[in-house]
């Protein structure tokens, strides 16, 4: 495994998209969504940050099956909080092809709310599918696959606390 980001950069550009957010959004209060699994991670560290009332939602969805490519998104909305009128920001870990955040947003502004914006930790240059402005972004990065806070390869690797780029043994299934 490479490290591609520490931890200590990690936290610093944390810091700077919770200052973004906090100058963005001010006192009033913000439902954050947090994609699920691979955010994770970073909505716990970043809603520490923040210093307007937070609420906490999640959304479930899936595009990899154990491999690097992208299959069919599915999307789990069911433990959604209502946000009729809500100002929300999704939360996701990284920024690939779109399609993800593309959903996630159409999806929760059908659902009534007020004002939705984006965040992500990672956006991968050169993989760009559709037209999306991403709102908060933490790092660019090159088009490689990244795992480690939150990220995972396969299930694995979540728990590494920087982002790291696996190496070919790292792929081996008892790496
Ligand atoms: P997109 O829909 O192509 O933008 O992909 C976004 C989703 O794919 C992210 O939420 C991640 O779960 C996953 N993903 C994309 N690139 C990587 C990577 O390099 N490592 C791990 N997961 C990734
Ligand atoms: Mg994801």
């Amino acid at each position: 495994m490479k490290v591609l980001l520490s931890e200590e950069q990690l936290q610093q550009g944390i810091a700077r998209m919770a200052a973004e957010i906090n100058q963005r959004f001010g006192r009033q209060p913000l439902t954050i969504i947090c994609v699920m699994t691979g955010s994770i991670i970073l909505v716990a560290d970043l809603i520490r940050q923040l210093e307007m009332p937070v609420k906490l939602g999640s959304i479930h969805t899936s595009s990899y099956r154990g491999e690097t490519k992208r299959g069919d998104l599915q999307l789990d909305a069911s433990m959604l909080p209502d946000l009729t009128d809500a100002q929300v920001l999704i939360v996701d870990d990284i920024f690939d092809t779109g399609h993800t955040l593309d959903a996630v947003s159409r999806h929760i502004q059908s659902l009534g709310a007020a004002d939705v914006g984006t965040a992500v930790l990672l956006y991968k240059h050169g993989r760009q599918e559709i037209e999306f402005d991403v709102d908060f972004i933490g790092f660019d990065i090159p088009d490689e696959f990244v795992v480690g806070y939150g990220l995972d390869y396969q299930g694995i690797y979540r728990n590494l606390p920087y982002v790291g780029v696996m190496e070919s043994d790292d792929l081996s299934p008892d790496a």
